[in-house]
């Protein structure tokens, strides 16, 4: 047993250097999480000043040899917006939103972006890659180009025309992929291992630590008085999985008294993870033909799935899914609190709803729904609601105006 920070396989405990960067257990084949030997209290609540990004800010919960500062975009201490509006809507006392929308690529992948960049960094790696459906990919282009590394980007060939040019900007090798998503992950990393490519994918251990710190900002922004329930849209798992951890590291220094329920969300059309859990299996297993509307999080074979059943069954978190038209329908409700958010990051608000009614969560659950990424990269999915404009010339205007304020 290594007595200073590890690796540890999430699967059957074996321990590994920090150094290392294939990110499975050579024996069982699960996700590597690290492991703080012992992590120190984080300096006293300031909120959100300035100077500080995530690595700064809760330097003691992360084991880097090197961090460089200057390649923060200013990543992560994105709002916890109280939803009002929503909370009615829900029938609910008190929702919180925490709008990873604004995150410099606006979704929350760029926390573990920026941790798992400064591993490869620390590590003397100089080229990087992904693969991903979008979110990840935009983000894994910025941070290469901001760390002037050579970025390969590897994405599904059935992408979406638009969700290419905002990954093309930052000018990073970008490569189509014909064949299973699910397997591209694992293609991808012996790829990586051969050709000394770091893969900064989706649950690898250093970007499970930047997802962390979402835990560790909502617990100071409700000044430690913790949600019952955290409600995480899920794909792969590291984003998931990365939660749990921080609040159980906050939990287990004594800095909150008690962990929130996390309840992980899938699209019914692609849940694997739903599957597996309402079929009390052991390990997920991989969907032959997803049928998800939002590719962000339509993993067919999730690499953290199984870990993040032994996670959910140990602290008694719930897993659920819901329909492509309850996505839609709660795009339409987040932007009713101003949020534009992707399908995939709205899906929260519908398991809410649908637990709500199933009186899972009763109304004086208070609850943080995690809006993981923006609305805005994804516009031609807009076609599938029904907006209404008006056309008037300008000498009908004013008229129009008053028949529009009075209808
Ligand atoms: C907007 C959005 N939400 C949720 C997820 C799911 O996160 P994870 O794959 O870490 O479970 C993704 C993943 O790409 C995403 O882009
Ligand atoms: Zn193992």
């Amino acid at each position: 047993m290594l007595s200073k920070d590890c690796l540890v396989c999430t699967g059957c405990q074996k321990e590994y250097p920090v150094e290392r960067i294939f990110p499975r257990c050579d024996d069982c084949f699960e996700p590597l999480e690290v492991k703080i030997s012992q992590p120190n209290k984080i300096r006293e609540k300031v909120f959100f000043p300035d100077t500080d990004n995530i690595l700064s800010r809760y330097a003691s919960f992360y084991t880097l040899a090197a961090v460089n500062q200057q390649l923060s975009l200013g990543e992560g201490f994105t709002p916890l917006v109280k939803a009002n509006l929503l909370s009615d809507l829900l029938s609910l006392d008190c929702l919180y939103l925490k709008n990873e929308t604004v995150n410099p690529t606006w979704s929350f992948k760029d926390r573990g972006t920026f941790v798992a960049l400064q591993h490869a960094l620390s590590l003397g790696c100089t080229r990087i890659g992904t693969l991903s459906s979008g979110n990840m990919a935009v983000s894994v282009a910025a941070y290469g180009a901001r760390a002037d590394v050579k970025t390969l980007i590897l994405v599904s060939a059935d992408i979406p025309f638009e969700k290419i040019q905002p990954i093309l900007i930052y000018n990073p090798i970008l490569i189509k992929v014909k064949g299973d998503y699910g397997q591209l992950y694992y293609e991808s990393l012996k790829i990586g291992q051969e050709l000394g490519i770091y893969f900064l994918n989706s649950d690898v251990p250093f970007r499970v630590e930047g997802s962390k710190s979402i835990a560790f900002e909502i617990c100071e922004q409700l000044n430690y008085e913790i949600p019952d329930y955290v409600i995480i849209p899920t794909s792969s798992g590291g984003n998931a999985r990365g939660i749990m951890k921080g609040f159980l590291e906050f939990y287990e220094l004594g800095l909150i008294n008690n962990l929130p329920k996390i309840i992980c969300v899938q699209l019914a059309g692609c849940a694997p993870l739903y599957q597996a859990w309402i079929g009390n299996q052991e390990k997920v297993s991989p969907v032959s033909n997803p049928q998800a509307i939002d590719h962000a999080i339509a993993n067919p074979f999730p690499p953290s799935g199984n870990e993040l059943l032994r996670k959910l069954r140990k602290y008694g978190g719930i897993v659920t899914a819901v329909s492509d038209q309850e996505a839609l329908q709660s795009q339409l409700l987040l932007a009713k609190e101003g949020i534009f958010a992707q399908p995939a990051a709205a899906i929260s608000i519908a398991a809410i709803q649908k637990l709500r009614k199933a009186k899972v969560l009763n109304k004086q659950s208070r609850c943080v729904a995690i809006v993981t990424g923006s609305g805005l990269k994804y516009n031609s999915i807009l076609k599938k609601h029904k907006f209404s404009s008006f056309l008037s010339t300008m000498d009908n205007l004013k008229k129009m105006i008053v028949s529009k304020f009075e209808q």
